[in-house]
């Protein structure tokens, strides 16, 4: 079976994590590299959670760090949504699997280069390493099948009015890779508010009675009291809990639950009120080419099937071990 070249970079991150997890189920999806980046929590948070999240599922996998800092910005991280640990309440075993000795820029570059098929780059937080990546190794960029990824908004932002989290924290990193030329595939939170898992789909996670499920209900329900922050314009969602990270990964594997357009999307990056806000020309009046596949509609129950799935599966390799 063709498996897909992949690598990660994310900033786990409670929906990072359930982005892995239903990385590192699947058999079609082959990663080769994971990569942290600076953003829910610091840098030394997030290559530990990676570390200690992916030792406990079982993945044998390099763990690359990447930056500390966005490009120009200070780091404003997201500790009230995901906990001062980054996972919640919930805490994993002492990872097993190490720091690598090479920095992810450095990682990213040799992985893709010594690849002898294009990789497909999932980035889940700011994209701070991967700009810097496009920028030291312009000759990674035909080598790069595209980049998936989880930010930015055609309508509406989390972490302001108009901006999302991951682009907020890096928006020149966002202007570097958008203007990259390598393919970009967007879940912005117009796609990921849609791809919501409920309080009753939770619960047969809980009812699946492994250690992992039962770890995987206290990082969702711990999310919940973000649910309870529903914006207006979407008042009419129940409490419902939205893991975006998971779109990007879900995008590769099964793009047929996706509906996209191509658009050609700029990032403001100095505004005062603004900074970070993704601009898609869906009204195509600028006449520019595209740029981005932006994605904004999703099968939510095939896509909640898919999640479900990987958590059971991951659960039940970790209870036969
Ligand atoms: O806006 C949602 C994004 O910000 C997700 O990647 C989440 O993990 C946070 O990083
Ligand atoms: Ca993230």
């Amino acid at each position: 079976m063709r498996k897909i070249p992949m690598i990660i970079d994310t900033d786990p991150g409670i929906d990072d994590a359930m982005m892995l997890t239903l990385a590192f189920a699947s058999e079609v999806i082959d990663v080769r590299l994971v990569t942290t980046c600076s953003g829910n929590i610091s840098q030394d948070k997030t290559n530990y959670n990676a570390r200690t999240f992916l030792s406990y599922i079982g993945a044998d996998v390099e763990i690359a760090r990447g930056l500390d800092q966005p490009i120009f910005r200070e780091l404003e991280v997201a500790e009230d949504v995901h906990g001062e640990s980054g996972f919640a309440n919930v805490t994993f075993p002492e990872p097993t699997l190490p720091v690598s000795d090479r920095p992810a820029i450095t990682a990213m570059l040799e992985t893709i280069m010594e690849s002898e098929e294009k990789v497909t780059i999932v980035a889940t937080g700011p994209l701070t390493n991967v700009a810097a990546l496009l920028l030291a190794h312009p000759e990674t960029k035909p080598k790069i099948e595209c980049i998936s990824w989880m930010g930015g908004a055609a309508v509406g932002g989390n972490m302001s009015p108009t901006a999302e989290f991951n682009a907020y924290v890096d928006p020149h990193a966002v202007e570097i890779v958008f203007r990259s030329g390598v393919p970009i595939v967007m879940s912005g939170l117009d796609v990921t508010h849609k791809a919501y898992v409920t309080l009753a789909e939770a619960n047969l996670i809980l009812d699946m009675g492994t250690d992992f499920s039962d770890k995987v209900y206290k990082m969702l329900t711990f999310y919940l009291h973000i649910a309870e922050q529903t914006p207006f314009y979407e008042a009419h969602f129940a409490k419902v809990l939205r893991f975006h990270d998971l779109c990007a990964v879900m995008y590769v594997l099964k793009p047929e639950l996706f509906i996209g357009e191509d658009y050609y999307v700029q990032v403001e990056m100095e505004g005062r009120l603004t900074a970070g806000t993704t601009v898609v020309d869906y009204t195509r009046r600028s006449g520019q080419t595209p740029n981005v596949h932006v994605l904004h509609s999703v099968d939510r129950e095939g896509f909640v099937s898919e999640f479900m799935n990987a958590v059971e599966f991951i659960g039940e390799r970790i209870r036969v071990k």
